[in-house]
């Protein structure tokens, strides 16, 4: 993986979007940041006299503080918003939410929505950066690509490598952008769940569809375990949670379907037990805590790069 290219964009919204020249340059860029963050002294002033705004309005665990982490890394001065302190519990739109925030000097606005094309609505419209930490059921471009770091890291590789995505993809914004990330690096993408959440029609995207682990699973270099969405499980999509741990979840015996070398990954929350045995989430296989420490690299690179487009 080579990086022989400039970042165009002043947003990222989507690795839709991204060129696989800029893929290349932000997971090279973060491999410079992953050394800073093993020094004693983390920070760098890359971006100080910046501001960054972090919009959640929607929960999360490791995308906001790994964002918080990795804007603090690079000096920028750090605001948090979430939708319970903010206006919009008092009727404000979101847009008008957004332009008070660029006009208290937001550089950086990095926004979390449950509605899918948010980001892209307030690209257009306000001249801060916007990264995109989840839209709806459309991306989270950051996971995909600290998901790729990872990979890279124990793999070496992306291309050629069989790569096993396994649940509600349907639903998933983390496999939409796995699925655009890995089709362009030239790996094999094989969905696995049950077909009311894995639909014959993504087949369009360049991947592969299986309905059970035994031959989804056969040889994979990496399995990618997605989160039971529980929220959706009243829509009948899979009958009980029961069922899908029996035919879906991740254990020991499934895992040794895959190579001897398979690494495990999951983006979190994990819904131990169901999605995943314990044993599997814990063992020597999983990288998932890897992926954690390796995303503030990665939101560094993203960060960093925008900020050179801006100026
Ligand atoms: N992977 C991920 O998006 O986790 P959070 O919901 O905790 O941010």
């Amino acid at each position: 993986m080579t990086a022989e290219c400039t970042f165009k964009s002043k947003d990222l919204l989507g690795i839709k979007e991204l060129s696989k020249d800029e893929i290349a340059l932000i997971l090279d860029t973060a491999s410079g940041f992953r050394d800073v963050l093993r020094r004693d002294i983390k920070k760098v002033p890359a971006l100080r006299g910046k501001t960054a705004v972090n919009l959640f309005f929607e929960p999360s665990t490791r995308t906001r503080t790994s964002f918080e982490l990795a804007e603090k890394r690079l000096s920028l001065d750090v605001l948090n918003l979430s939708v319970t302190t903010s206006s919009v519990v008092k009727g404000e739109t979101l847009m008008d939410t957004a332009l008070n925030v660029q006009a208290l000097g937001a550089d950086f606005m990095v926004i979390r929505h449950p509605s899918s094309g948010v980001p892209h609505l307030l690209s257009g419209n306000i001249k801060a950066s916007v990264i995109n930490a989840g839209d709806g059921t459309n991306e989270h471009p950051t996971q995909a690509l600290l998901d790729a770091f990872t990979i890279m890291e124990k793999k070496g590789r992306i291309e050629g490598l069989r790569v096993a995505i396994v649940g509600d993809i349907l639903h998933s914004r983390v496999a939409k952008s796995n699925i655009y990330l890995l089709t362009k690096f030239g790996a094999e993408v094989r969905l696995i769940g049950p077909p009311t959440l894995v639909p014959k029609r993504l087949e369009q995207l360049g991947v592969k569809t299986f309905y059970d682990m035994e031959t989804g699973l056969k040889d994979a270099d990496v399995i990618m375990m997605l989160r039971i969405q529980m929220e959706r499980q009243d829509r009948g999509f899979f009958p009980s949670t029961l069922e899908y741990s029996r035919y879906w979840g991740l254990n020991m015996e499934r895992l040794s379907l895959a190579d001897k070398e398979a690494i495990v990954m999951h983006p979190g929350p994990m819904n131990r037990g169901l999605e995943i045995a314990s044993d599997v989430a814990d063992g020597p296989r999983s990288v998932i805590l890897e992926q954690v420490t390796n995303g503030i690299a990665v939101r560094m690179a993203v960060m960093y790069l925008l900020g050179g487009v801006r100026g």
